[in-house]
């Protein structure tokens, strides 16, 4: 998707979430916690994004094969720079791998992109060995109910209409049941958190970088009037209350075992 040609906005969300969750929100931890402790062990990263996972993984030693797999050549670039990790371009949809190649196989917060889950999934399970480790991570169906409002309205305000977000498509509701369907079952973890602002700056930038959720493309030009749009709302609303911007979020980490 065009959403992922430049990984700027990806990044700033990711930085949000690091600077203004009200507890320390750890994804990475979440997901390691879900995967063999071995270092031995052949992993891919489906939708690597950034690649700061397979960076994190390198630096923490492990030994075993790591490779990134992702739709985006921005991140096939960003993990080229990364030794010994191999950066696949393609997509998890007919992933380019032989069956029972990885020993653990990681999504985190991808499929929501991936336009047949079911399918995605099953590949997930063909590329892993028997016993191998499947781990994913989806948000909370309403996550940051604030900001998706906000933008929702700024974008029909403009009159362009709403997509059915991402989010609203795959998340911790209806995923264990697609992942137990695929692998048979599945372990959930449940994390908990919020954002919280106490600055308008922040809040703006969180929401623009979520415009290609809501039908705006990264070259559309009412980007500009968009950008505006929010910055007047959310003002506005600092300046009409002390309290912060408080917006609930959280996600789940799904496990599975190929048996
Ligand atoms: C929200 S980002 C998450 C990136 C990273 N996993 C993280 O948690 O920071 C989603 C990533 O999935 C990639 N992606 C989308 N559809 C994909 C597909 N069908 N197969 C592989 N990667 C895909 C995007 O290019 C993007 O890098």
């Amino acid at each position: 998707m065009r959403e992922y040609l430049s990984l700027e906005p990806l990044t700033t969300r990711i930085q949000t979430h690091r600077r203004y969750s009200e507890f320390p929100d750890d994804v990475e931890g979440a997901v390691l916690r879900a995967l063999p402790r071995s270092v031995e062990t052949d992993l891919l990263d489906v939708g690597c994004g950034t690649g700061a996972f397979l960076r994190t993984l390198t630096r923490r030693g492990h030994r075993g094969r790591l490779a990134g797999l992702d739709t985006s050549p921005a991140a096939a670039h960003a993990l080229r720079e990364v030794a010994g990790v191999t950066a696949v371009l393609g997509s998890v949809m007919g992933a380019p791998f032989g069956s029972a190649s990885f020993d653990v196989v990681t999504a985190r917060h991808m499929l929501y992109h991936v336009p047949d889950v079911r399918m995605g999934l099953a590949e997930c399970r063909r590329i892993l060995r028997p016993r191998g480790t499947f781990a994913a991570v989806v948000n909370h169906p309403d996550v940051t109910p604030r900001v998706s409002e906000l933008v929702a309205g700024v974008v029909s305000a403009a009159g362009v209409a709403v997509p059915v977000v991402p989010n609203a498509r795959v998340h911790s509701g209806n995923l264990p049941e697609m992942i137990a369907s695929v692998f048979g079952a599945v372990d959930v973890h449940r994390y908990d958190n919020a954002l919280v602002f106490d600055r308008p700056g922040p809040v703006v930038a969180f929401a623009v970088a979520q415009l290609s959720f809501y039908g705006v493309e990264p070259e559309s030009g009412l980007r500009p009037e968009l950008t505006r749009a929010i910055e007047k709302r959310v003002h506005a609303w600092f300046a009409s209350t002390d309290g912060p911007w408080r917006d609930p979020k959280g996600y789940v980490v799904c496990g599975s075992t190929v048996i």
